[in-house]
This record gives C-alpha cells, structure tokens and sequence, in this order.
C-alpha cells in the first residue's frame, strides 16, 4: 500500500496517531511500521473498539442453560464399564499406529508466576527440578516406547518467546526426542488499545501487541503448516495441553477412545469443581451443544443451584485438556471462523505523544484474546471426561499460595505416593517421591515395575527411575 493510502485508512478508523513518529524513523523503521499497519485486521477494529474496547459488553448467556452430559471418572455401571474398555482399546490402536500427536501451547506470557522466560523453562518436579517442558518429553517418549510409535509434539509459541523455547530445546537435545518430530510455530497477536479505542505504540516504529490467547492456536496450528504436517504423517487425534501442568496424561488411551468412538470433533476432560463458585469454566448445554461458560458470567443462581441429591447442577469445571480432530480444525480453517473475544484491562508500556516511554503504574488499556474452549460449540459432538484432580490437574500458575509451584510438587509427590500405595508399596508421610516418566506414566506401570521397588529405602526425598 502507499503512504497516501495508509493515511487514509488510518483516518478512516481514527488511528492517525500511528504515523506521529514518522518523520523521525529510518526508511527501514519506515517499512517496518508500515507492515505492521497493514497487518492489522481493519475489517474487525471499527467493532472490537465500540465492543469490547470503550465498554465491555456484557456477556451474552444462551437462553436456557443445561447441565452437561459427562463420563464419569470411575465406571461403576455395567455398561460404561464396557464402553471404557471397549475405548481405552480403541485409544491404544489409534496409538499404535501413530494416528495421535502431543500439542502444547505454550505462548503465554505467564506473568502471575513471575518467571523470567518461558514458562515450560520452568522447574517444577519435587526431587530433581525438572523444567516443564523436560517432563512433557519424557512423558511423550516413554509413551512412544510403550506404544512403539511416533507421538510427534507440536509446541505453540507468541513472538514473545519462541527464540528461547527453541533454544531451551536445542540446548537440552530435545531432552531426547528425535528432533525432526518436534514441530514448533507461532501463534498470532492482536493490538492492544488505550481505553479511547487508539491502538498503543510500544516504540515509534512498533504497535504494542500480544499473543491472541489459547484460542489462536486452533488457527495458528492451520496457518503455521502444522496441520498440513499432520496430514502427512496420517495424524488423527491431537491432545492438547497447556504448559503449566505437570500431572497432565498427554497419551491417556481412554480418553483418545472415547472421543473417536464417539465421532466427536472436540472433547475436553473436567472436574468436579470444589465449590459453586470456583475460578474455572462451567460446562453446560446450550442449544444441543457444549458450551464453557467462564465463573464470572455464569449469575450466583445458577452457579449454586442444585440437583435433589445435593450436587450441584453445574458441577463441572473445565481445565483446559482437550482431544482435538485433525480433521475439525482442518474444516473451521477452511470454511472461515472467529471464536469472540475477550477483554483484559491490564497495565500496557506505551510511546506517550511527546515520544516518551511510559510504564502505567494504573491500567491503562485493554487486550484482546480468544480462548480454545470458545470453539467447543462449534463441535458437533463433544464428549466430556471426569477426571480427578489429584491424578492429572496441578497447575503452576501462582508464584505462592493456591496453585503455586509449592502445591504442584506436593500433589505431583502425592500422586507417585498413591500409584506406589496401588502396587501394594507404602511409604513414610514425610518422604517426597519423583517417578521418571520413563519409569511410570500410569499407576498399572508402577504395578508391572514392582519387582525393581522391594529393595527401595525410602529417605526424605526419593527418585525413581
Ligand atoms: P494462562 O491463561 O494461564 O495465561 O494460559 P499465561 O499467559 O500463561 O499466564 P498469566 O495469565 O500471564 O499469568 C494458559 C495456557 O495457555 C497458554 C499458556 O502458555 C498456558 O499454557 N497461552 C495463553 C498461549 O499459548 N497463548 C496465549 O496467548 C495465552
């Protein structure tokens, strides 16, 4: 486009501002900015400024709420019982036969925890420390061991970290992963606005902007050529993770099972949520689909409403583990999608007009971000999975109090203590327990391992591996 152009468009949508600096930058600053510009979603601006940007539009509820339709955690029914076998089967084939990929997505900024550079760097396991990020790997290669198969790993990355997951990776060799299936890309950024709806400047040649939250992914996997990749490889299934959560069963048999004997486009496992009001996504149905509904939208009577046996109505919360068909994100891409946006008034460095830095003490702006779970109803079918949290939900996203990395280690150190107590191996209250993935990704592991554990001496802290 030319200057004279981009001029025009600037005013046409009250973005005059960007060019404020023009004058003073070099032709290559120049150009920069000008790319930028140009990348911008000018069709959506107008709207994201009147919705979301100068007031926040009120959540809109379906009109009628349901509760959703849920596997439980453990099969006391007959029927279930044989569906779960009959799934977890059906999960193992899809294994074996390397039709189910990993997929991280790892672009946040993770500023509650504090930790300089990319969260998966973090060290979170209770004995040896390991990063985040060792530990996915080595749950992914003892899972390719156990299946004999090739589980690629997708990791999703914003600009803002993806130099230094790669060269955490590089630097490590992979932790032992074949290097050709690991497949990193970058998600997308949208701007980010002052509360007058006037996109920011972070420098005089650069629009202030951030990763366009978890939701991205599902069109950042297509653009990147990740899912092209898939396809080559005859991947099917993708489970999806964030990178805060150490207990989480990437490989979970079951779980891949159920989803595909069941058709489904996109399903998420969930907890019992350990109060009304508890700061996660509600499952519910709205119109025949599934729907998350985030605790601060869902009103007080609905979130404490509950069934004549006491439970409550919306019992289940969502976190964030999902299997995913290729072949779903493949048609959302084709066909065209937007999951809405939400917004998040936070504290935003910015060029002020006298071309200073400013670092706001007070939020100063709003950014923008989807999230993942805003694609579920446009799945057909999605099926939903108890799990417990003590087995597989400990994220590290706090740097003290509730869900800090000192919980996560004790409930990772908890979980090795119970899959032991299963094969029949008790150990002292005081003791913290690490197992290598290599050793053990599922309590019937540690069971078939029992022999190499009777002469364990169990001390304060203990590896096994
Ligand atoms: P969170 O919502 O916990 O955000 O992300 P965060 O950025 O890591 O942490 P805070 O809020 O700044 O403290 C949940 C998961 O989604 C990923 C994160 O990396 C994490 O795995 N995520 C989040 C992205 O990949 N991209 C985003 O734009 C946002």
């Amino acid at each position: 486009m030319k200057l004279k152009d981009i001029k025009s468009l600037l005013a046409k949508h009250h973005q005059e501002h960007l060019l404020d600096f023009w004058p003073e930058l070099s032709v290559s600053q120049q150009e920069n900015l000008l790319g930028q510009i140009e990348g911008l979603e000018w069709e959506n601006i107008d709207s994201w400024v009147e919705n979301y940007i100068k007031t926040e539009m009120p959540a809109k509820l379906p009109e009628k709420l349901e509760s959703a339709p849920v596997y439980p955690a453990i099969a006391s029914d007959p029927k279930i019982k044989a569906l779960y076998e009959k799934a977890a089967d059906y999960g193992k084939k899809l294994i074996s036969a390397g039709k189910v990929a990993a997929f991280v997505v790892a672009g946040g900024q993770g500023t509650r925890l504090g930790f300089d550079g990319p969260k998966g760097n973090f060290p979170a396991s209770p004995v040896k420390n390991k990063t985040l990020f060792r530990i996915f790997a080595e749950i992914i290669l003892a899972n390719s061991k156990k299946y004999n198969a090739v589980i690629p790993w997708y990791i999703m990355t914003s600009p803002l970290n993806h130099e230094s997951t790669m060269s955490s990776f590089e630097d490590n060799k992979y932790f032992g992963l074949d290097k050709s299936d690991v497949f990193f890309f970058q998600q997308g950024t949208l701007p980010n606005f002052d509360f007058q709806g006037r996109v920011l400047l972070s420098a005089k040649d650069t629009i202030a902007s951030s990763p366009d939250g978890h939701g991205g992914s599902l069109k950042a996997l297509y653009k990147s050529g990740a899912i092209a990749d898939m396809k080559k490889r005859g991947i099917e299934q993708i489970s999806y993770f964030q990178v805060d959560n150490p207990l989480i069963n990437i490989i979970d048999p079951l779980f891949i099972g159920l989803h595909a004997i069941e058709n489904a486009q996109m399903s998420s496992k969930a907890l019992k949520k350990a109060g009304p009001k508890e700061k996660v996504g509600n499952f519910c149905l709205a119109n025949g689909r599934v729907v998350v509904i985030e605790y601060s939208d869902l009103p007080d009577e609905l979130a404490e409403k509950r069934n004549a046996d006491g439970s409550l109505f919306f019992e289940m919360g969502s976190i964030a583990i999902h299997i995913i068909s290729r072949d779903f994100v493949e048609k959302l891409n084709k066909k065209g999608f937007a999951l809405m946006l939400h917004r998040a008034v936070k504290k935003i460095p910015y060029i002020n007009a006298q071309g200073n830095i400013v670092n706001p003490e007070q939020p100063n702006g709003v950014k923008l971000e989807t999230f993942v779970f805003d694609a579920l109803p446009l799945a057909e079918k999605s099926v939903i999975f108890e799990t417990l949290r003590e087995n597989e939900f400990a994220p590290v996203k706090n740097a003290s109090g509730s869900d800090s990395p000192e919980v996560t280690r004790r409930m990772m150190s908890d979980r090795c203590k119970a899959w032991l107590k299963n094969a029949g191996i008790n150990t002292p209250d005081d003791c913290v327990v690490e197992m290598s993935p290599l050793f053990a990704v599922c309590p019937e592991d540690v069971k078939m391992a029992k022999n190499k554990l009777i002469s364990i001496k169990f001390s304060d802290k203990i590896y096994i591996e």
